[in-house]
């Protein structure tokens, strides 16, 4: 969700009245049902460290002048979704969502969806809910051989649960490939369904249809009825959890730059590698073509287009191995149709439980990616969050932006709430007050996560994007010190929680 062109201040003041807004509708009373679910479907595709859930919910209004139709979340499972978005079904824009304020105990979580228009009675519409788990999966067994194949499990509860009756719905649980090993079977379910409980077909397991659920929002139905239920399946792919990952960009108009670096520490996530890992083994698996999946050789990275100076290493030194197509620079504003792609070879296979860790740089024209208004006198530059390592969840995330010397009125657009956003001054060699540079902290990333932020700044001196014009400037600069006046506001404090 956009929160538009705010200044840090307001951001803050945007998150307080945010918690005082929820903290009084959940004082407002809600009586009567409201809704009925028509159908619902869920598919939960499941992945490594990342699984997709998509409910899609037939509602129907049964009273007039609807515009909120509330969705329900068992507790662990909305914890484990970093991304949640709402949205009609076929329309692009995601609606409008607000947090329910619950108890620390309590066994579901609420969110309001704000419909597009009010509903009369009988009035329907197709609401679509996606989201987005991490950590859900958990390799079984735990520990592998370097020949075993690799087996995950995934947990849900049977049924989806709202605050509104439901005349149908079933669960999808879709893998990968078709190689289901153990699903189960639910019990005590003769209240909703005669028929099939449970059906695999290929890849897919479908739990329900089930018929007539009543609201399911309430202790009784969730002791009575709700249970959990797990898939075991074989998954050909390395599960790839980011532990860390920090992006530095430094924004420097002098040489019209901007380099990123980003400091990764990746870890295969699999089951663990059972006794020592044999060198000899694996180069015979190589050779005859027989490795198995779940072990990770290289990754294939996309930059950006138009980038240069391009630096790979590792604990050890350079990988020389890998290999750098750069895509031609695109003009700001121009949709970028090739990205630059880096095939990093790893400098050992990443082997269930192992670690790698690894830095990758680059510079591009600062020109490429920011934009000047002269009638306001700021420029509005694009950052990336993060380079999307394919299927991997990034458990935590920092980037930290470094702005210009002199940079001031600095706002920010952030494409969703950041945990944490501070200002902090950065000081480097030449530097004569500190450069401003802006913080924010994320935890559990996926790849829906690899968006924008834009920031917004004013720069008194009229260098736009040129490149430096002498050392000696510098030095001149320096001299000057004691006349410059602090014009970055400082007054947030650090590590003031600003979502
Ligand atoms: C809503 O639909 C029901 C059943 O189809 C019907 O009996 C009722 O009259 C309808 N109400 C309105 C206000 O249209
Ligand atoms: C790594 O590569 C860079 C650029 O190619 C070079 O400047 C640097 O000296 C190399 N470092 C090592 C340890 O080989
Ligand atoms: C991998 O890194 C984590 C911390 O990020 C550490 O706790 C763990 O011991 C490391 N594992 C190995 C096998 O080095």
């Amino acid at each position: 969700m956009p929160l538009g062109w705010r200044t840090l201040p307001q951001l803050l003041f945007v998150a307080l009245a945010s918690i005082i807004h929820t903290s009084c509708s959940a004082a407002a009373a809600e009586t009567g049902v409201a809704f009925e679910n028509s159908a619902i479907v869920r598919t939960v595709a499941l992945g490594g460290s990342v699984v997709h859930v998509t409910t899609t919910i037939a509602i129907k209004s049964l009273a007039d002048e609807q515009d909120i139709y509330t969705v329900s979340f068992p507790r662990r499972e909305r914890d484990a979704s970093s991304f949640l978005e709402v949205r009609v079904k076929n329309q692009k824009d995601p609606l409008q969502i607000r947090e329910k304020p619950f108890y620390g105990n309590a066994k579901f979580t609420e969110v309001d969806v704000v419909l597009p228009e009010k509903l009369a009675v009988n009035a329907t519409l197709n609401l679509v809910v996606e989201t987005i788990q991490t950590h859900m999966t958990d390799p079984w067994p735990e520990f592998a051989s370097q020949t075993d194949q690799q087996a995950l499990r995934y947990t849900t509860d049977l049924y989806v649960i709202s605050r509104y009756p439901t005349l149908v719905q079933r669960t999808k649980i879709k893998a990968l490939v078709p190689r289901i090993i153990s699903y189960t079977t639910p019990t005590n379910v003769d209240a909703f369904t005669t028929g099939n409980v449970v059906a695999k077909s290929g890849a897919v397991v479908t739990y329900g249809p089930f018929s007539s659920i009543p609201v399911s929002t309430n202790k009784d139905f969730l002791k009575t009825y709700q249970q959990p239920v797990t898939v075991r399946y074989y998954h050909e792919q390395p599960v790839l959890e980011v532990t860390s990952y920090k992006r530095a960009v430094e924004i420097s108009h002098w040489g019209s730059n901007i380099n990123t670096e980003d400091q990764v520490i990746l870890k295969n996530a699999g089951p663990k590698l059972k006794g020592h890992f044999s060198r000899v083994d694996y180069q015979g698996q190589l050779y005859k073509g027989s490795q198995v999946p779940h072990v990770l050789h290289s990754l294939s990275l996309d930059l950006p287009p138009g980038i240069d100076n391009v630096y790979y290493y590792d604990q050890i030194g350079n990988v020389s191995t890998s290999k750098l197509n750069v895509a031609p620079a695109v003009a700001k504003g121009e949709p970028v149709v090739k990205t630059s792609l880096l095939n990093m070879k790893l400098r050992y296979p990443l082997m269930g439980g192992w670690n790698y860790t690894f830095t990758v740089g680059w510079d591009a024209d600062l020109a490429g990616v920011a934009g000047y208004n002269s009638a306001t006198g700021e420029y509005n530059v694009e950052i990336p969050i993060m380079t999307t390592i394919p299927g991997a969840v990034v458990n935590q995330h920092e980037l930290k932006i470094v702005l210009p010397e002199g940079a001031t009125d600095v706002e920010v657009v952030t494409p969703y709430p950041s945990l944490t956003l501070w200002l902090d001054k950065h000081t480097a060699y030449l530097d004569t007050i500190g450069r401003p540079a802006i913080m924010f902290e994320y935890k559990d990333l996926t790849p829906a996560h690899a968006k924008n932020i834009y920031v917004r700044y004013k720069l008194s001196s009229g260098d736009h994007f040129r490149k430096p014009v002498a050392v000696s400037a510098v030095f001149f600069g320096l001299f000057f010190f004691t006349f410059v006046v602090r014009r970055i506001d400082l007054t947030i404090p650090k590590k003031q929680k600003a979502t």
